[in-house]
């Protein structure tokens, strides 16, 4: 992003120069899907896609903000009356932090907001959760608030449950505002606890956007998590992070067949996690390779979260790297993106099948980015 673009058009819209300009990245996960809001494992990289937020404290209690990629739109609320705005969707992202932030303990006043990002938006790279986390950096550096990365992903994440209206897990918040530069990040989302893992020199992030568009997300979305938290009840476990395939074999009869799917994806997608991320670290890329593979099967037959435009991306990108490096389905679901740990001598090929095969099966072009892992906005 060019900051000097940011700060000219603030100066034009606000008249004074910006004070600071904060950012937060997107992310993609390697593995660990619909595991957050399960108490469960994910490993996340923050890639160099993201949100910038120009700012300047006011001398009133209003927050006035500007969204550049929307035309300019202008949107402007009071501190003390935070209502939801029907009429521009975007704003609600920024109602809602502030509302979270507003309703603890920490004390600050109005601010101008300039906002842009580059993250594409719908494809499951957490275009919401890095405009979450650059508001709140924003607003914590400009009142100097003692709020760490943690914290801000907390409020960002209840937001979205409690204002924008999806309940999502933690994982999009907490690695756009923790993530390392040219790491993945292990996320234990039970402790919250973090563990930052090197990505081999040898290997590039390659983000294949199957712009299919997601639909019905926040519905599935939803329907999957109860049907995970009846999985867990059903059990009798408090989350299934404390179930075990044993646990769930016995208790099948019992079960929808549809809700011991959907467990048996979250039970075997933490293992997989563990595996994929310790295999990493010590550069056994066949076990990540089949953790992806195995990861996006689950996902497909058990979980029912993919379409056939992506399956036939995951198919045909995963005959080109064999077991030198791995490929699944990345984010929420129901389309989106496709994420690819490629060996850099297979980048060139990768792109290449999608190009000569992608739109001749599917009637959908796609958009291929090559990421590097960047660090977060609070870490
Ligand atoms: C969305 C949610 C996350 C997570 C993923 C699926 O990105 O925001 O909390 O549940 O889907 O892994």
């Amino acid at each position: 992003m060019d900051n000097q673009i940011l700060s000219t058009t603030f100066q034009q819209q606000f008249g004074t120069a910006p004070a600071l300009v904060a950012h937060a990245p997107g992310r993609v996960n390697l593995i660990g899907e619909h595991t957050d809001y399960n108490e469960g494992f994910v490993f996340p990289a923050a890639i160099n896609f993201g949100t910038w937020v120009a700012a300047s404290t006011r001398d009133d209690n209003n927050i006035s903000v500007i969204a550049m990629d929307y035309g300019n739109q202008h949107n402007e609320f009071a501190l003390t009356d935070i209502q939801h705005d029907e009429s521009q969707g975007w704003a609600n992202y920024v109602r809602g932090v502030i509302k979270v932030l507003a309703d603890t303990d920490v004390e600050f006043g109005g601010a101008n907001l300039l906002v842009t990002g580059n993250v594409p938006q719908g494809a499951g790279l957490s275009s919401s959760a890095s405009f979450e986390v650059a508001i709140l950096k924003a607003i914590s550096a400009l009142y100097e608030l003692p709020i760490d990365g943690v914290q801000a992903a907390l409020l960002g994440q209840k937001a979205e449950n409690t204002f924008v209206g999806c309940s999502c897990g933690i994982m999009d918040q907490l690695i756009s505002a923790m993530g390392n530069e040219g790491k993945a990040m292990l996320l234990d989302c039970q402790s919250l606890s973090i563990e930052h893992s090197p990505l081999p020199d040898s290997h590039q992030i390659v983000i294949i956007n199957s712009n299919v568009k997601r639909g019905l997300v926040d519905s599935e979305y939803n329907l999957r998590r109860q049907q995970c938290e009846q999985g867990a009840s059903l059990m009798g476990v408090a989350s299934l992070r404390e179930a075990t395939m044993d646990l769930l074999e016995t208790t099948k009869p019992h079960m929808p067949d549809v809700v011991y799917r959907r467990a048996k994806h979250i039970i075997t997608e933490n293992a997989r996690t563990l595996a994929a991320s310790k295999a990493l670290k010590s550069g056994d890329i066949a076990t990540v390779s089949e953790a992806m593979a195995q990861s996006h099967v689950s996902m497909r037959d058990d979980f029912e979260i993919t379409v056939p435009p992506i399956d036939f991306l995951v198919k045909i990108i995963d005959e080109v790297l064999g077991k030198s490096g791995g490929v699944r389905m990345t984010g929420g679901g129901f389309g989106g993106c496709v994420v690819a740990l490629a060996p850099t001598d297979k980048v060139e090929a990768v792109k290449q099948v999608v190009e000569q095969k992608y739109f001749d099966e599917t009637g959908y072009t796609a958009d291929i980015y090559v990421c590097t892992a960047t660090q977060g906005a609070f870490a």
